[in-house]
């Protein structure tokens, strides 16, 4: 397996150096599988002046899986929007087709204390949101700021474009209600149907489609009422299926009551598995370079890929377990934190799940 390596910016290529070490670990133990590295974001965009440059594009479409670390960071904020990291990120994503991003949030009972709502309320908490990555409004044309005669007179107006067709709900619709299927056989999907066409369109369609899959209970939330469920009652949930911009915003949501965006791995998976494995959290600036972030999201992201583009069921759970292993020994990185635990950085923290694999 050929595995396109994105470091990316900010903590990216820390965090990144961690999970590419475990995976050599397992190349030692006879996994097949290659490395090959590209640039992604603000370092491509100083380099080439793209944030996705061409030689990046083609290594991605020839590999069978991309581990990416994040991008973007203060330097390259006031670039025009084509020429700014996160636009990279779009691109591959889009390129890519990788229009289903599985987002598990699972509350290890050793951070029990390192979230922020009560234990009770949390403990055993095991989710998965299945977010839709290549369409809506991020996506939808037409969009734009421009001049036009309004109510106050002439003046800029901005606009986007929420879009979904039938079958792009679809498509997502399957990944989620297969994913419940294998998991707790519960399927909240969330929409705003009361105020917008396009999630009705959505809610009709997980309807029709609820009827391939009896053994799954296909239940409906607001958006606003469901950011509300997640910090009320999270533990109702099993799989959450929802649009791009809603699970972009509900996913991070999710992540803190794990304690620490930092122990969120993503899966960003096309039809045929093949997969774009990144931490849900971004490059944090403000910790760049001090070799203090977490590495564990990156390195549970690589676990993910092992599942899912290599269906090596065996050695994502290895990596899994050794995460959980360190976690139980004590190791904490700065974000999960706490008096009684080992404090260590993105270092040795690696060092920790290599010895534990
Ligand atoms: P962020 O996720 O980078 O950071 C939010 C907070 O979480 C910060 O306090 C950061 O220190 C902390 N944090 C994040 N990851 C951590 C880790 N592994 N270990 C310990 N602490 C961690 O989000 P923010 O600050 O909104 O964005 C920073 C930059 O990242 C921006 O340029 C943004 O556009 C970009 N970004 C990139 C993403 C990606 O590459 N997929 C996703 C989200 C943001
Ligand atoms: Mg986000």
């Amino acid at each position: 397996m050929k595995v396109c390596v994105l470091a990316g910016d900010g903590i990216g290529p820390e965090i990144t150096a961690e999970a590419l070490r475990v995976l050599e670990a397992l190349r030692a133990d006879g996994l097949k599988i290659e490395f090959e590295h590209a640039l992604l974001g603000g370092r491509a965009v100083d380099a080439t002046g793209d944030p996705y440059p061409e030689a990046t594009s083609k290594l991605a479409r020839e590999a069978d899986a991309i581990l990416l670390g994040a991008v973007g960071g203060p330097k390259w904020d006031t670039l025009p929007r084509e020429q700014r990291p996160e636009r990279g990120l779009l691109r591959i994503r889009s390129e890519l087709g990788v229009f289903a991003n599985l987002r598990p949030a699972i509350l290890y009972p050793e951070l029990a204390n390192a979230s922020s709502l009560k234990p009770e309320i949390v403990s055993g908490l095991d989710i998965l949101i299945v977010r839709e990555l290549t369409g809506d409004i991020y996506f939808g044309q037409p969009r734009g700021i421009e001049v036009r005669d309004t109510q106050w007179g002439e003046q800029r107006v901005g606009w986007n474009t929420m879009i979904y067709a039938e079958e792009e709900i679809r498509r997502i619709g399957r990944v989620a209600f297969e994913a419940a299927r294998k998991r707790g056989k519960k399927l909240c999907s969330v929409d705003k149907m009361n105020v917008l066409e396009c999630t009705q369109l959505w809610r009709e369609v997980m309807i029709d489609l609820s009827k391939d899959y009896p053994d799954v209970e296909l239940s409906h939330m607001l958006v606003d009422n469901a950011a509300m469920q997640l910090v009320k009652a999270p533990k109702q949930f099993d799989v959450v299926v929802t649009g791009n911009m809603f699970g972009d915003i509900l996913s991070d949501e999710a992540s803190m009551l794990t304690g620490s965006i930092g122990m969120l791995p993503s899966a960003s998976l096309d039809a045929n598995n093949k997969g774009l494995y990144e931490p849900s959290h971004g490059s944090a600036p403000d910790i760049a370079g001090q070799g203090v972030a977490n590495p564990l999201a990156t390195i549970l992201s690589a676990a993910m890929m092992l599942r899912y583009s290599f269906g090596n069921e065996a050695a994502a759970v290895r990596i899994e377990n050794a995460v959980r292993k360190v976690l139980a020994q004590g190791y904490r990185t700065g974000d999960i934190f706490e008096p009684g635990t080992t404090r260590v950085g993105t270092k040795q923290m690696g060092d920790a799940v290599l010895a534990a694999l």
